[in-house]
């Protein structure tokens, strides 16, 4: 089984209960191997990023052969994206926390490139490590990226199209679908960049964050 590569990230917080206990459950996800294919072809663990006491969380699937390499939730074409969607909205990386359904890239055995989804059983296997980021984080709201953190979270598998703009709970946490970032990069429509704006203008108006007149009009046509 190839080693796996220390991660970059630390839990800084002014309560130092939970960093501590952040840290601790960093320690066990970091030791997994329950998955015991995906422990074996993984790189690193990718636990999560940024700031464990954001009012703002952004759940995404799992990490691809980037974020398998540099143990860092959303950092290849997709993420750079997620970046620039946090950064429109007024927030760094560091201000928000980013983390994934799957704490391991899904293998895929024989394939030099690429990305599958993850499975019902790796979900299931995985989610409890999101559950407990959760617990600690305490987000004011949540953002699901994409149809499979949607199931991941909350068990819903009717497209997220139809879910999307749409606010839904989850564990009394509202909850916001919106489109994982790399069907932007697939679909490079205004109409749908817009779509995720205006749900990025939901999360903040949530977030009783400052909107400028700017940040209203963006992806509009003139
Ligand atoms: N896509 C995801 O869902 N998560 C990542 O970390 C990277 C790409």
């Amino acid at each position: 089984m190839p080693a796996t590569k220390p991660v970059r990230s630390e839990s800084k917080s002014t309560d130092a209960g939970k960093a501590a206990a952040f840290a601790e459950l960093q320690r066990r996800v970091l030791a997994c191997v329950q998955c015991a294919h995906l422990a074996s072809a993984r790189k690193t663990v990718v636990f999560g990023v940024g700031n464990i006491d954001s009012p703002l969380m952004f759940v995404g699937e799992a990490p691809g052969a980037d974020e398998d390499e540099q143990g860092e939730p959303f950092v290849g074409k997709a993420g750079q994206l997620l970046t620039k969607i946090i950064e429109t909205m007024g927030q760094s990386r560091a201000d928000v926390y980013i983390a994934n359904i799957l704490k391991c890239r899904p293998d895929t055995p024989g394939q030099s490139a690429g990305n599958r989804k993850p499975t019902s059983d790796e979900m299931k296997t995985c989610i409890p490590y999101l559950h407990e980021q959760i617990d600690l984080i305490k987000p004011k709201v949540l953002v699901a990226l994409g149809a499979t953190a949607v199931d991941g979270l909350l068990g819903k598998t009717m497209g997220i199209s139809k879910l999307r703009g749409n606010w839904q709970t989850y564990r009394g946490i509202p909850l916001m679908p919106t489109y994982h970032p790399a069907y932007l990069l697939r679909n490079q429509a205004m109409s749908e960049k817009r779509k995720v704006w205006e749900d990025m203008l939901q999360v903040m108006e949530k977030l009783e964050m400052n909107i400028s007149d700017k940040q209203r009009k963006f992806f509009l046509k003139a």
